[in-house]
């Protein structure tokens, strides 16, 4: 089949690259064109799993291009995957949306607009009336939300949990589900509204899990459990499960954290009030917050201490950075009037991070500091040699935000080191 997607972000790119591996032959347009250019030359603008090799290798099935109409010549599915960031009231931002709607070219055959970009439920309902406005009757509409995470994102495509598909017109949902033919997994077929729903309320649940385990690592912390072994203990009950029971410093990334606040903003618009994602949302602030506490029980005033952050993007596997804890950690750090030092191995924090020494190495992060925080779980950091690490700081003292050292290691190397949810020594 031949696909339109609409934004050459981290969602359009994959969903572009995944349906050119599906065998459909894909034209992407964005309307940067510094971007375009640099993709035609094969160049991939985003650090992601597989995702250079499925570019490369289904070159010939994929275009790019800033032209609308180019995009969406022959084209029996167009995919809107253009982001939706928070707009200061907390409501998603979906002028990116609005644009494309109405920029959508007159056909003579029924064309089949499919949402992936994360929008409030009753999003698709508007488009429909926008589109039949705009005499664009022969213009399907569906809402086919992603569930792909950063790092993992080609593999969360091609082998989905489940796909969703929600539709105002069954034949067009069928179109969509043609064009993921290949792909092995239940699929839920359902209104527009529900299916918008389904990706916010999914989301939810997730941060919810997150927030609620930080929550029992906080409590475990004051009365001397161990949250490894508690979330392990809860995990193997099966109506609880073990997946996104880690204790950190919160979660980032540029979907969790908007998402929850236009869920959240949706049903305040709707007059709801949603008091648990409220409190989601407030236990994750707190969280990143907690660990300059704990810097302050070792150290005193920060005012002057030296701090490394290992790890600047929000998870490992990519060099995101946006709602990254490491960019509230920097802030209140300097805020405190500590020197702050980081590193990560792909993500460029000189962009974000103002006044922060941004060092080639872990260890060139760790000279003469007071004190380390490891904020992002990379790989590298377990296989650091710590050793040589705890020589080269000032003081050392270590707090694991993603509890991902071993403690009595890490004690056997003189750290002062506490973790999220473990008995400190
Ligand atoms: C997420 C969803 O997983 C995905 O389905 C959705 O489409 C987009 O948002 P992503 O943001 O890429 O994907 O990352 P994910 O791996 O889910 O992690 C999000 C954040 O939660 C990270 O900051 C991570 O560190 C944190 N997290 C995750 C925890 O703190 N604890 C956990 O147990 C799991």
């Amino acid at each position: 089949m031949r696909v339109a997607v609409f934004g050459a972000g981290y969602v359009g790119l994959v969903t572009g690259a995944c349906f050119a591996e599906l065998g459909h032959d894909v034209v992407v347009r964005d309307i940067l064109e510094e971007k375009i250019d640099a993709l035609r030359r094969g160049e991939v603008p985003i650090h992601e799993e597989g995702l250079d090799e499925l570019l490369e290798r289904n070159g010939a099935r994929l275009r790019f291009t800033t032209d609308v109409d180019e995009s969406v010549e022959g084209a029996e599915v167009v995919y809107v995957a253009v982001g939706t960031p928070p707009t200061y009231s907390g409501d998603a931002d979906l002028s990116a949306v609005w644009t494309v709607v109405d920029e959508l070219p007159r056909a003579d055959r029924r064309i089949v607009v499919a949402m992936k970009s994360t929008v409030p439920v009753g999003t698709g309902r508007t488009v429909r009336r926008r589109l039949d406005e705009r005499g664009l009757e022969n213009v399907g509409y569906v809402s086919n939300p992603e569930f792909t995470a950063e790092g993992t994102a080609v593999r969360d495509f091609m082998h989905p949990d489940r796909l969703v598909i929600g539709a105002f017109d069954p034949a067009d949902a069928e179109v969509v589900e043609r064009l993921h033919a290949g792909i092995d997994a239940p699929v839920i077929r359902c209104d527009v509204a529900s299916a918008e729903m389904i990706k916010l309320a999914a989301n939810a649940a997730l941060v919810t899990r997150i927030s609620f385990i930080n929550e029992i690592a906080n409590v475990c912390e004051a009365t001397g459990a161990d949250v490894i072994t508690v979330a392990e203990g809860i995990g193997l009950d099966r109506r609880i499960g073990p997946a996104f029971l880690r204790a950190g410093i919160g979660f980032g990334g540029s979907c969790f954290p908007k998402d929850s606040l236009a869920l959240k903003q949706l049903a305040a618009n709707s007059g709801y009030s949603f008091q648990l994602l409220n409190a989601v949302i407030e236990v994750n602030e707190l969280q990143k917050r907690r660990v300059i506490g704990k810097l302050e029980r070792r150290l005193g005033s920060l005012r002057g201490k030296k701090v490394a952050l290992l790890g600047l993007a929000f998870k490992p596997g990519t060099d995101d950075m946006r709602e990254a804890p490491s960019l509230v950690l920097a802030g209140r750090l300097q805020a405190e009037g500590a020197e702050v030092s980081a590193w990560d191995p792909v993500a460029d924090g000189s962009v974000l991070l103002d006044g922060v020494r941004i060092a080639g190495s872990a260890l060139e992060a760790l000279d003469g500091a007071d004190a380390a925080i490891l904020v992002t779980e990379w790989p590298e950091l377990r296989e650091l040699d710590w050793a040589e690490a705890g020589a080269r700081m000032r003081k050392r003292v270590l707090i694991d935000g993603r509890n991902m050292l071993d403690p009595a290691e890490m004690r056997g190397y003189g750290f002062d080191y506490e973790g999220i949810g473990r008995a400190a020594e």
